[in-house]
């Protein structure tokens, strides 16, 4: 039977560090009361306009040149991410225009914090069946120029940062393959976390009150969120595990999503994994969204702290609600 694996992989943050205290400038908080309960230090924003396909395609050219092909290998493109550069066509589009290969299959997923795992497990499906030979994920983000920065916005304004992260999907050869995934959505708590406007349910999408009103920022309920990702990310790693015929003992490395370094500390905790076991990057990143399991996968392999043949765990959950898992050997 034909498996897959990730070849290779890439990523990219802009150079402008923001701390906690830059932050100020726009907004009464404090690098205490956001470190204490995210873990973030500081993050990335892009500068001037740079839309979420740019900011992957050095992502994806260091993803290819890890998996030793070239950009014409790439028959898909699957694209992760909340902050296309357009309303459409996708970003997945726009990035193939960018590398330079026009015909090339692509395609947008629109699943916030799980579409890295959503586009892994699609690109898995692709190549097991022989659709694809070599599929590109990308997972982007642009935040910093769709929050908003004042006191009102200031619980989700702080949380999120921009970056990029691609891994390169083909067929296993060598023991290193993606092994499972399990996926889930429960639309009826969409409102917990969303962007209302513009939007085609509204008659018109826009206006200017509701501009004033902030409702094309991204509005939060963080105990709500929190909550969810507390109680459904434990018996989801337990489910992957135990129909794969694995235990937590075998797991090398946990890379979950980073969305909250507190969220991460207590999944770990009720899964008595210790902090060697467990993968942080959002002190230096913030919640980077679709790209934040791709960058800390991709340091984490290169720091050293995944090696061939270990078993890694992917997990995370937001908007949507969608949340989900993925287990590879690496
Ligand atoms: C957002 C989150 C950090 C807020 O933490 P919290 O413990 O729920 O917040 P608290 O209830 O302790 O604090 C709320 C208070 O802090 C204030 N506050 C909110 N943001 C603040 C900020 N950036 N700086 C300072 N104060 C802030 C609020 O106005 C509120 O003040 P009040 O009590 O006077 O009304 C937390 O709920 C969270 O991380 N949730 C998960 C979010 C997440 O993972 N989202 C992404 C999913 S992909």
């Amino acid at each position: 039977m034909r498996r897959s694996r990730i070849a290779g992989m890439g990523h990219f943050l802009p150079e402008r560090v923001v701390t906690n205290d830059d932050l100020r400038q726009w907004m009464e908080t404090s690098d205490e009361w956001i470190h204490q309960r995210s873990g973030i230090r500081e993050r990335r924003w892009v500068e001037g306009n740079v839309g979420a396909s740019e900011l992957a395609e050095p992502a994806a050219l260091q993803a290819l040149a890890e998996a030793g092909r070239t950009v014409a290998d790439v028959d898909m493109i699957l694209f992760a991410t909340l902050s296309p550069d357009l309303n459409f066509p996708g970003s997945g589009c726009l990035l193939g225009a960018r590398l330079g290969i026009p015909g090339t299959a692509a395609m947008d997923i629109r699943n916030q914090c799980t579409g890295f795992l959503y586009s892994l497990a699609t690109a898995d499906s692709m190549v097991r069946s022989g659709m694809a030979k070599c599929v590109l994920i990308a997972g982007s983000e642009v935040h910093s120029s769709g929050i908003e920065l004042s006191t009102r916005g200031r619980d989700v304004s702080v949380l999120f940062g921009d970056g990029a992260g691609c891994a390169v999907i083909t067929e296993a050869t060598d023991g290193s393959m993606l092994l499972d995934h399990e996926l889930h959505a429960d639309g009826r708590f969409a409102e917990i976390l969303m962007v209302e406007a513009p939007a085609s349910r509204m008659m018109p999408r826009l206006t200017p009150q509701m501009m004033e009103e902030g409702r094309h920022y991204p509005k939060m309920d963080g105990k709500a969120v929190f909550k969810h990702a507390v109680e459904k990310l434990p018996p989801l790693v337990h489910s992957i595990l135990g129909r794969n015929g694995f235990t937590l003992d075998d797991v090398a490395m946990l890379v979950p999503h980073q969305a909250n370094m507190r969220i991460n500390e207590l999944v770990a905790r009720h899964l008595g994994l210790g902090p060697e076991r467990v993968m942080h990057n959002i002190q230096k990143y913030g919640n980077t969204t679709a790209a934040s399991i791709p960058i800390a996968l991709h340091e984490a392999a290169q720091e050293g702290r995944i090696k061939k043949g270990d078993l890694v765990l992917l997990a995370g959950l937001g908007a949507g609600l969608t949340w989900g898992a993925s287990l590879l050997r690496w």
